[in-house]
């Protein structure tokens, strides 16, 4: 049995935060949901109980996709005074006839097609969770005793669609990374230039270390304007960024996605004679 582990936090640390591993988690509750349907059928799954089958990857976007019609705090309108609706993100321009369930395996691919949608991971958890007496999350021991279920009913556990859950909790993780890093380096440019606006920002090409190499950008700029009295402030900027609050939950959005990731190798649960 595993710990409640959830994925709430994935789904509340806000819309730009999540627009690189959006589209990995979207293909990741679309997993969850097949693998619920195949192992316990319509009535025992819980992920988008809305979405009858067949729910392919189109009925579910539509279904779980929180749209915006308007582009910013007014609508806007045409020059014949009419309200203008903007669909973001806009589903026509992805091309569903390729997002089969073969296609979805190759998550880069299937991102890059999401993406021209402009999908940056809004979700609804009132579809997406519907009647989920846990509330607006996914717990791990739900896709566990899913497999579990497979198992008892003597199905192949991690043939439907199980290694695809474990491929795209662990894009979304990575995807995560990426996204730190990213905004990492670009607060750590913006301090620089904060600084003195000619200081040259040294990277490095790490994700999982600093994106940004701080002694040699320290070396690079020694002798410059503001360099040798900002140079420990400097030296602590990762530390103090890591320990920001952006950072701290972004950083604990990719550990619990890690740990779920990780828990999902769990052995099986005893099955009722
Ligand atoms: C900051 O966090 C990243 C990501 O967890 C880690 O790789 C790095 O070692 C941390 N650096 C410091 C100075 O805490």
């Amino acid at each position: 049995m595993l710990p409640f582990w959830t994925l709430a936090i994935l789904l509340v640390t806000g819309a730009f935060a999540n627009k690189e591993s959006g589209k990995y988690q979207v293909i990741l509750y679309y997993r969850v949901r097949q693998f619920m349907v195949n192992a316990l059928g319509e009535g025992g799954n819980r992920i988008a109980p809305g979405c009858k089958s067949p729910c392919d990857m189109e009925a579910f976007l539509n279904e779980v996709s929180n749209v915006n019609t308007c582009d910013g705090k007014k609508p806007a309108t045409g020059p014949d005074g009419k309200r203008i609706l903007i669909n973001d993100p806009d589903f026509k321009k992805i091309d569903f006839s390729k997002l089969t369930d073969d296609y979805l395996k190759d998550l880069n691919a299937a991102g890059k097609e999401l993406d021209k949608s402009g999908f940056k991971g809004l979700l609804l958890n009132g579809k997406l969770f519907n009647g989920w007496s846990g509330g607006n999350s996914l717990p791990a021991s739900a896709i566990d005793d899913t497999r579990d279920a497979l198992h008892c009913q003597g199905k192949d556990p991690s043939g439907g669609h199980f290694d695809e859950i474990k491929d795209s909790l662990q894009a979304a993780a990575d995807a995560r990374r990426i996204n730190y890093a990213d905004y990492l380096t670009e607060a750590f440019k913006k301090e620089l230039l904060r600084l003195n606006k000619d200081f040259e920002v040294v990277l490095t090409d790490a994700i999982s270390h600093p994106p940004v190499d701080i002694e040699e950008t320290i070396k690079k700029n020694a002798g410059e304007k503001g360099m040798a009295k900002n140079e420990e402030k400097i030296r602590q900027f990762v530390n103090n960024y890591n320990n920001s609050k952006k950072g701290l939950n972004h950083l604990a959005a990719i550990q619990e996605m890690q740990g779920l990731r990780n828990k999902l190798e769990l052995p099986f649960g005893q099955c009722k004679q």
